[in-house]
């Protein structure tokens, strides 16, 4: 049995409608709505509708949009994951303000469009009940309707008879239609149908396609460029090869530079480490660890070691050394002197160059100038 939505009364002339709306409302038999073939002014006053929140809406949606994004960027740069960029400060907020205001634009469209449609308008709402009335040809042309709505019951008779004694000429009682169920098992099949036909068809398109047309390579220029495989020959170098030897002294990516050559091709090796307080902390440790007790505690020579050692350990505060580049000490640490034996394999290269370093500030320790105590 299908419910009345509402009675439609039909005027041929907006004010006819205007001095009808008050007298209707005054019997308070359902809701009140008007439709008409253009907006008529002061409609809203006489249907007494409220102003629309819309606008509130927005309005609070777009300050929260700009208060999140500046409070997401302030945890991420001040407090969760702190840079300086360029020298400024973390929480530099000038640099928030581009993302603040997309994320405001963003809340506040969001809302308007959102707000407008699902909560206002209560869409989606296919087929409103007047669109399907015998009026609605006359509504849309040159005649204006006064609706008495359901809310949620309505009395018909009650509607028509208010509707008439108003000054409506036709009227037309309108039922509200039963809802269609949506997922029927037709709908479904017809879906699964359809999608299995689209697969089947862009397959054989596809299949087609790379058939009959030639597949171009993207980019073959960078395909077909000119190089050397691995163990391919090559009449350039005299040798006959085409992959060549690393120039002598190279040094992996990463690597420190190791001292490969002579002592004397070591002069060119620099510390790569820089002179701080941990770097000598760490010589001090390798030295008093690993030289002391043939090189003295202060490296000049005397060690705790008897005559029994057999040779005399350098003294490496003498201008000898202290004219040494680091590299040669360096060198001398991995590779051993005569009688010293090397102590490459008891010290990463970070420990060797830490040690020169050390060795450095014993050098001037023993031998410091007037500058050196201011
Ligand atoms: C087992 C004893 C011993 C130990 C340990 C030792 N050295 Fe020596 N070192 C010597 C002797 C002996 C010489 C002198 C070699 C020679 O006859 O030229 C020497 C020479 C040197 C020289 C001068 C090399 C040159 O070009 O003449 C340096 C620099 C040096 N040692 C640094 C160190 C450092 C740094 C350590 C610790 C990482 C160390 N040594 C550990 C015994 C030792």
């Amino acid at each position: 049995m299908p419910k009345t939505f509402a009675v439609l009364g039909l005027f041929d002339h907006p004010d006819a409608l205007m001095q009808a709306i008050p007298q209707v409302k005054a019997k308070n038999l359902g809701r009140i709505e008007t439709y008409t073939p253009y907006p008529i002014h002061g409609m809203d006053e006489a249907l007494g509708l409220r102003r629309s929140p819309l606008g509130g809406m927005v309005l609070v949606m777009g300050v929260l949009g700009a208060l999140t994004a500046f409070g997401f960027q302030y945890w991420i740069s001040a407090v969760d994951y702190p840079i300086v960029t360029g020298g400024k400060a973390p929480w530099s907020w000038e640099a928030f303000i581009p993302i603040m205001f997309e994320v405001t634009v963003l809340f506040a469209t969001f809302t308007a469009g959102l707000g407008m449609l699902l909560l206002l308008n209560k869409l989606p709402f296919f087929g409103h009940p007047v669109l399907q009335s015998k009026a609605m040809r006359a509504i849309t042309r040159d005649r204006f309707a006064l609706a008495i709505e359901a809310d949620p019951e309505l009395d018909a008779e009650a509607a028509r008879e208010a509707l008439r004694a108003a000054g409506a000429a036709d009227l037309e009682v309108l039922e509200q239609e039963p809802p269609k169920p949506f997922l029927t098992s037709d709908f479904v099949l017809r879906t699964l149908g359809a999608i299995a036909i689209a697969c089947v068809a862009a397959g054989a398109v596809m299949y087609g396609a790379i058939k009959l047309f030639p597949v171009l390579p993207p980019m073959s220029h960078m395909q077909d460029q000119p190089r050397l495989g691995p163990q391919q020959a090559n009449a350039f170098f005299a040798d006959g090869r085409s992959m060549r030897m690393p120039v002598s002294g190279t040094v992996a990516r990463g690597h420190l530079p190791a001292a490969t050559g002579t002592q004397d091709d070591a002069k060119t090796l620099s510390n790569p480490l820089p002179r701080t307080e941990a770097t000598f902390a760490l010589g001090k440790q390798v030295f008093t660890r690993r030289c002391a007790v043939c090189h003295g505690a202060l490296g000049n020579g005397t060690g705790s070691l008897t005559a029994a050692y057999g040779a005399k350990p350098a003294n490496l505060t003498a201008q000898m050394f202290r004219d040494y580049a680091d590299g040669q000490i360096y060198w001398a640490i991995v590779h051993g002197k005569n009688a010293m034996p090397s102590q490459a394999a008891e010290l990463d290269d970070k420990e060797r160059w830490a040690a020169v370093h050390y060795v450095r500030a014993l050098q001037r320790a023993q031998n410091a100038k007037d500058e050196d105590l201011r």
